[in-house]
């Protein structure tokens, strides 16, 4: 019953503001195509992700899980004309879509997309020096989201804003005694965020046509 109640308010809200279009409609259909599984953001969850880049006027946005590029299109769309993205895929079959996808947005220009493990990725584009991100959104495996975060701490500055999706995992987080690597990750993953003197940080709980999760939230406070 809440879960209707939860997918009806979803629809509601993306019905007044974040309507799929083609491109983004297609680029979830590709995902059954391929045999890729449907583990896109919501299209409220990508406005969601458009109103953070406008709150930091983001030009240079770093991304880590592309899957089939829908996130990765929602926020390209609100780019300004010299704005850039890299996004980081582990899974070539899932990048190779997602470069069709972005392709497709007629988006290519402002996408690169570097296939490999993120863990591997992270250091290279710190070793090229290149002008901090003003937005990072992490979404890909689990148990290194720390990790991720220690790397998207060096690659921002003051007022950078780091997005984590799928850190509640349906309230599993409570329990303390879990064997599941990837609440697990979270876990340490929160707890670390919300000791962490570098930024302000929150979690927002996230229903909807979603399982039950939330997205942290960490605005950089101070350089490293
Ligand atoms: C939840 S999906 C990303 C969804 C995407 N952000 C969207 O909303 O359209 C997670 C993606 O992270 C990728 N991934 C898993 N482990 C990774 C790693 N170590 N480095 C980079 N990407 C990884 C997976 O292959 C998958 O495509």
């Amino acid at each position: 019953m809440e879960q209707e109640l939860f997918s009806k308010v979803d629809n509601y809200i993306r019905n007044l503001f974040a309507k799929e279009d083609k491109v983004l409609t297609d680029t979830i259909k590709s995902l059954d195509s391929e045999n890729i599984p449907q583990h896109s953001i919501s299209s409220n969850q990508g406005k969601f992700l458009q109103v953070m880049m406008m709150a930091c006027n983001a030009k240079k946005v770093l991304e880590i899980g592309a899957l089939g590029g829908y996130s990765t299109i929602w926020m390209a769309r609100s780019l300004p004309d010299n704005g850039k993205i890299i996004t980081i895929e582990a899974d070539k079959h899932h990048g190779d879509l997602a470069n069709k996808n972005i392709e497709n947005a007629g988006l290519k220009s402002k996408v690169e997309l570097r296939i490999g493990k993120a863990l591997d990725i992270l250091p290279q584009i710190i070793s090229e020096n290149k002008e901090p991100f003003d937005l990072i959104f992490i979404d890909a495996d689990k148990p290194p989201y720390t990790e991720y975060f220690t790397y998207a701490l060096k690659l921002s500055r003051p007022g950078t804003i780091i997005i984590c999706d799928n850190v509640i995992r349906s309230g599993k987080i409570l329990e303390n005694d879990t064997q599941d690597e990837k609440v697990q990750g979270v876990q340490r993953f929160n707890k670390m965020l919300s000791e962490n003197q570098y930024v302000t940080a929150t979690i927002i709980p996230t229903v909807g046509i979603k399982e039950y999760d939330g997205m942290a939230i960490a605005v950089v406070n101070r350089n490293l």
